[in-house]
């Protein structure tokens, strides 16, 4: 469910377009992604139609539409990280996970993101799990790891 967006739109100056993304951001970090409802009320409060909302919100990685899970992991694919092997680290958590970077399991539990430098360069690759960072993270840790956070969310 959506904090209110109508809060969120009172920090801002209607008719903007400038203030778009400025906008688009703020609803994100407050909801964690943006759903239909947060696109059509932005639009309206800055004077773009949906469809132009929506494109301009898909041309940035930053968007989601769907909200992230409990457990949200950013793996880093920026060019050192991907030199000590992300790659790999990616498609561990794709076959763990069974499901693409950018989606949500049906279960709400994991949603992974493939990101661009995360400022850990020297120990990749970096995982973060709910902005906690690994380091150094090899494919072979992914399936323990899943387990473990799995549980801990199912016991929380
Ligand atoms: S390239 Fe991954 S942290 Fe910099």
């Amino acid at each position: 469910m959506d904090k209110d967006i109508d809060v969120i739109l009172k920090k801002f100056k209607p008719g903007r377009r400038e203030e778009l993304l400025p906008l688009l951001q703020e609803i994100q970090e407050t909801n964690g992604h943006l759903s239909e409802e947060a696109i059509v009320k932005a639009g309206r409060f800055v004077g773009l139609s949906t469809t132009k909302i929506y494109g301009v919100a898909t041309f940035y990685d930053q968007f989601r539409f769907i909200p992230s899970g409990k457990v949200c992991l950013k793996i880093c694919n920026g060019t050192s990280c991907f030199m000590s092997g992300s790659g790999a680290v990616i498609n561990r958590i794709r076959e763990e996970t069974g499901f693409e970077a950018g989606q949500t399991g049906r279960d709400g539990v994991f949603s992974y993101e493939i990101t661009t430098c995360m400022g850990g360069c020297h120990h990749g690759p970096v995982l973060s799990v709910n902005g906690e960072y690994l380091t150094s993270v090899k494919p072979e840790q992914i399936p323990d790891l899943l387990k473990k956070l799995k549980f801990i969310i199912e016991n929380d």
